[in-house]
């Protein structure tokens, strides 16, 4: 959030609108106009006028790029060699260096630059400073693995082109054309990602501004100088920029990259977060009911953002999947400057002779980025799953968090005083609300300048984590990349005096506008500014701060009140004299991982996996902790947003995402902040937020019949802890969504490509969607398959493919366990997720239409990395010809004994079957082991499941057993 540019330079003017904004409620809605639109951001324009004039031209255009083929040559899975682009009509040409690298993993990668920038021979304009490389670095932030060059890759050449064979059994192939330079790359026989098809490869070389003098001089004016710029090309945007009464001054002149990717026979593309629009990504360039502009990734602080756009929003993963009926392949585009994304679909016309087998649609994606490589990874599949680990294998899987961090996390801006927190937190336990964590927003400062309590509101800060602390509850408090410009304040004078700020294009320490008004931003692309800020997290710095203070980073796209479109100018200076512009999209991710390092390192031996939140993000960040959705409304629509929203960030790599519950901006009506907490309980990072100016509205305060309702399902959240933290396990180790989308589990199922509105949550075979809609009784929940699914509350039995009709009272979410699962779970409310942590488990077997049915589950301390060293317990559960076996999946490690001599008396209180046939009605007890238990039947009411109760089995949850029924 952030106060409009115009009046942010005033401080007073800033406290008087925030007064002002106490007493009226105002209506809600972007600043488009802070928000640059295709048009209005030149290489956006020049790159779309390129394809539009590719397309004028259709079979006549010609693509200036071909590789020269004596300069190619293989080795050890590296295909290198140069691109030649024709810059005029006398043939003069420029030289662009390419490597095509083919992974052991399977994946392949597409590198190029240009020589005259590599080689540094370049002038820079203004006297600028700025690095005359185009930015090579994004790859020491994103990628931290999955390099390793294939060992068995090989190549045959011609004169035209080089086909290379590469990918488990040879099974991929490339095959790179010479000229006009383009790659396809096939599975089989079948070609399933193209670059360069459409010819919109488009590498902006430089050329020096060369001004001549016009002619005739009018009597007695200055001379006009003019440019000399090849015809048909728009060089208005090429030196410098401006927008909303910011100028970039643009060093290197015009240096963009595009480049067209088109998935053959491909109708559904998803990924390319942070946008609010549907999980299936719409078409761009305004074909009807589509988009007109671009998807764009340009890290923002979009105030009140709107749902449906391709606007962009507060993080960037330049990652895409496409898929077709059982064929998912994918590419990554790895650069971190502002970048575009156009989509269209296109259907090939129907052949009259083609006897009923129906068109087929390409989809065809152009990407531009406005500086920096051609870098991208192109990932072949054939599942959605192969696509996701391949790109975690690069990138690296989401970050295995404490337990309390998948928990209920209760926030608001803000708790007024250490009494308040206190005051809260006793509420919640009077009322039986469980919940883990509560948050301070930027008022617990002391006058916004970080590290510092409010000594009025905030006297005993120790006091009030040590309260928490009672119930293994924790504390998280924002802090954030701006630092306040101001006398007396330790903090900056050593940003400033250790020389540890992003500097402005003349190289001085750039100052901006910010919550504390004027302020400094710490530059961690800086390796000393990490080591800084590491220093300020230690216990004996961070006064009054303890183990159970955790952080959460905000505003660190970075948020900037009169920078141009809320940000940093782009040709600010960063860290090894890289221009903000090329690193735009990375800086939240390394604000991010330097709070993670410093979170590591706050005390020697204490090992503690560090929580932090992030609302700007990048490829890689899914390593640091958890995201959020920022700034929403307490709008039934932007509650139907987040879903689809958060699906996609899940196949993007970046499962651990959540919505702010009830909506930031605004009051929710009971309903609607009823439902939105049955809906938070299936983010994989569940908080409640709220604006400022919005009345308190902790969970308590909601009256009956809301009040029940919403610990209901707080307490369903509590009571599945062990499925979610299995599927972050899962997560952790292949990189497989937490909730998971239709097309992801069923990948032949057409019908559920585009279904964003209900999820499968892990492994667990449990399909909820959530009610989103004002006054619903019922929602339409599709079943993609023949087995049988069973309400998860009544036992009520649906079977068949295709949509039912659940019903939906205001107390009920539609969750249905699919038949052929077992979901481990712990039924005893407590008040934190810590309390639990020795409770028994329930096991709730649901059985398939064969009888049988599978499961798993992780745990660990929770807390530690011991995990790493085998302190953990992995199972697997099988039911089949009534025999229930409890298996180890687990590797023995360094640590594994001794954790599991510490969860020795954890055992099973239930086990629950769902569908009991009827012949278990007369049994009385069930074999355990070498010991019994005893059992009870309840026959289901008439459209309900009967089920069949295992009582207190005795069996330890670490241990192999056997119960036969
Ligand atoms: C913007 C964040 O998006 C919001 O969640 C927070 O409350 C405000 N900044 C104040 O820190």
């Amino acid at each position: 959030m952030h106060v409009s540019s115009n009046l942010s330079v005033q401080r007073t003017a800033c406290l008087v609108l925030v007064a002002l904004s106490c007493l009226f409620t105002p209506a809600i809605s972007v600043k488009y106009e802070n928000f640059k639109t295709c048009d209005q951001a030149g290489f956006c324009k020049r790159n779309r006028q390129y394809a539009d004039r590719a397309v004028a031209a259709g079979s006549s255009w010609d693509v200036p790029y071909q590789i020269s083929p004596d300069t190619l040559s293989w080795k050890n899975g590296l295909l290198q060699g140069t691109i030649l682009k024709t810059i005029n009509e006398d043939g003069e040409t420029v030289r662009l260096p390419i490597t095509i690298s083919f992974l052991e993993s399977g994946s392949a990668r597409v590198v190029i630059d240009e020589e005259k920038r590599q080689k540094g021979e370049i002038g820079l304009r203004h006297n600028s400073k700025a690095k005359k490389q185009r930015y090579n670095e994004a790859e020491s932030w994103a990628i931290v693995g999955g390099l390793a060059p294939s060992t068995t890759a090989t190549e045959e050449r011609d004169a035209k082109k080089s086909v290379v064979k590469y990918g488990k059994d040879g099974q991929f192939e490339a095959v790179i054309t010479f000229t006009p330079f383009g790659i396809d790359f096939k599975r089989g026989a079948i070609t399933e990602v193209k670059l360069n098809d459409r010819g919109l490869l488009n590498v902006e070389h430089w050329r020096p501004k060369t001004d001549k003098l016009e002619p005739e001089k009018k009597g007695g004016e200055e001379e006009t100088p003019v440019l000399e710029v090849p015809a048909q090309e728009d060089e208005s945007t090429w030196w410098d920029e401006s927008f909303g009464g910011s100028t970039d001054s643009k060093p290197r002149g015009p240096e963009s990259v595009g480049l067209d990717i088109t998935f053959p026979g491909y109708s559904h593309v998803y990924g390319i977060p942070e946008h609010s629009g549907p999980l299936s990504l719409k078409e761009t360039r305004a074909t009807e009911g589509n988009y007109q502009d671009p998807y764009r990734l340009y890290n923002a602080d979009v105030f009140e953002y709107i749902i449906d756009s391709p606007m962009t929003l507060y993080g960037a993963i330049p990652f895409m999947q496409a898929h077709r009926k059982d064929s998912t392949v994918g590419v990554f585009w790895l650069n971190a400057a502002e970048t575009w994304i156009d989509v269209i679909k296109e259907k090939e016309a129907h052949n009259p002779l083609s006897l009923g087998i129906g068109s087929k649609t390409d989809t065809k994606t152009h990407w531009f980025s406005e500086s920096g490589l051609v870098d991208v990874f192109v990932f072949l599949g054939p599942t959605p799953k192969d696509v996701t680990k391949a790109y975690g294998e690069l990138t690296g899987y989401t970050q295995l968090p404490q337990e309390f961090a998948i928990a209920y996390h209760q926030c608001r801006w803000n708790y007024n005083t250490d009494e308040d927190v206190k005051d809260v937190d006793r509420k919640m336990s009077k009322h039986q609300i469980p919940y883990d964590v509560i948050w301070l927003d930027i008022e617990y400062t002391h006058e916004k300048e970080y590290f510092t309590w409010d000594p009025l509101n905030f006297p005993n800060p120790t006091g009030m984590l040590a309260q928490l602390d009672q119930s293994e509850r924790k504390l998280v408090a924002i802090i954030d990349p701006h630092i306040k410009n101001t006398n007396n304040y330790h903090i900056v004078d050593e940003l400033k005096k250790k020389g540890l700020a992003v500097h402005n294009k003349d190289g001085n320490i750039y100052e901006g506008w910010c919550w504390p008004g004027s302020s400094h931003w710490i530059d961690c692309f800086n390796p000393a500014a990490i080591t800084w800020w590491k220093s300020l997290f230690q216990y004996s710095a961070f006064k009054g701060s303890a183990d159970n203070l955790f952080i959460w980073n905000d505003m660190n796209e970075p948020s900037v009140f009169n920078g141009p479109e809320t940000t940093m100018p782009k040709d600010n200076l960063h860290y090894g004299d890289w221009e903000h512009r090329d690193v735009h999209n990375i800086n939240g991710m390394t604000f991010h991982n330097a709070t993670y390092q410093a979170l590591l390192s706050r005390k020697k031996g204490e090992h503690k996996r560090p929580f932090v939140l992030t609302r700007s993000f990048y490829s890689g960040s899914q390593r640091l902790g958890a995201m959020w959705t920022g700034d929403n409304e307490a709008k039934w629509d932007h509650l139907a947003a987040a879903f689809p929203m958060i699906l996609n960030l899940g196949i993007a790599g970046y499962p651990f995402a959540g919505a702010d519950v009830g909506g930031f901006f605004g009051n929710p009506e009971k309903e609607l902040l009823t439902r939105w907490y049955q809906a938070g309980a299936f983010y994989p990072f569940f908080r409640g937020h709220a604006h400022i100016d919005t009345r308190r509205r902790e969970p308590y305060l909601a009256g009956e019949p809301y009040t029940g309702i919403i610990s209901r399902a707080l307490r369903l959240r509590y009571s599945l802890l062990p499925v979610w933290y299995t599927a972050f396990h899962i997560a952790s180790v292949d990189g497989t969504p937490i909730i998971r989308p239709h097309f992801f589990e069923y990948p032949s199922d057409e019908t559920g490509f585009a279904t964003d509105d209900q999820f499968f949550i892990g492994s667990t075979g449990l399909l909820v969607h959530p009610v989103v809609t004002e006054g619903a009784e019922s929602v339409e929940m599709y079943i993609p398959d023949t087995e049988v699914y069973y309400d998860y509350f009544d036992y009520k039995g649906y079977e068949g493919k295709g949509v039912h009709t659940i019903e939906a009272p205001l107390d009920k979410t539609p969750l249905l366990m699919q038949g052929g699962h077992i979901i481990p779970r712990k039924d005893r409310p407590r008040r934190s997720s810590g309390l639990m942590k020795f409770d028994p488990y329930t096991i709730v077997i649901v059985l398939s239409i064969a009888g049988t049915a599978t499961g798993e589950l992780y745990v660990d301390d929770g807390d530690s990395f011991d995990y790493e060293s085998g302190a953990y317990i992995h199972r697997s559960f099988d039911f089949e010809n009534g025999v229930l076996e409890s298996k180890n999946i687990g590797v023995k490690g360094k640590l594994t004994d001794k954790y599991l001599k510490t969860m020795k008396n954890v055992g099973v209180e239930k086990i629950i079957v769902v569908g009991a046939p009827l012949e278990w009605k007369e049994k009385t007890t069930v074999k355990v082991g070498k010991t019994e238990a005893s059992v009870e039947y309840h026959a289901g009411e008439p459209d309900k499941a009967p089920w069949f109760l295992v009582k207190k089995p005795k069996i330890a949850i670490g241990e192999d057993w056997k119960i036969e029924i």
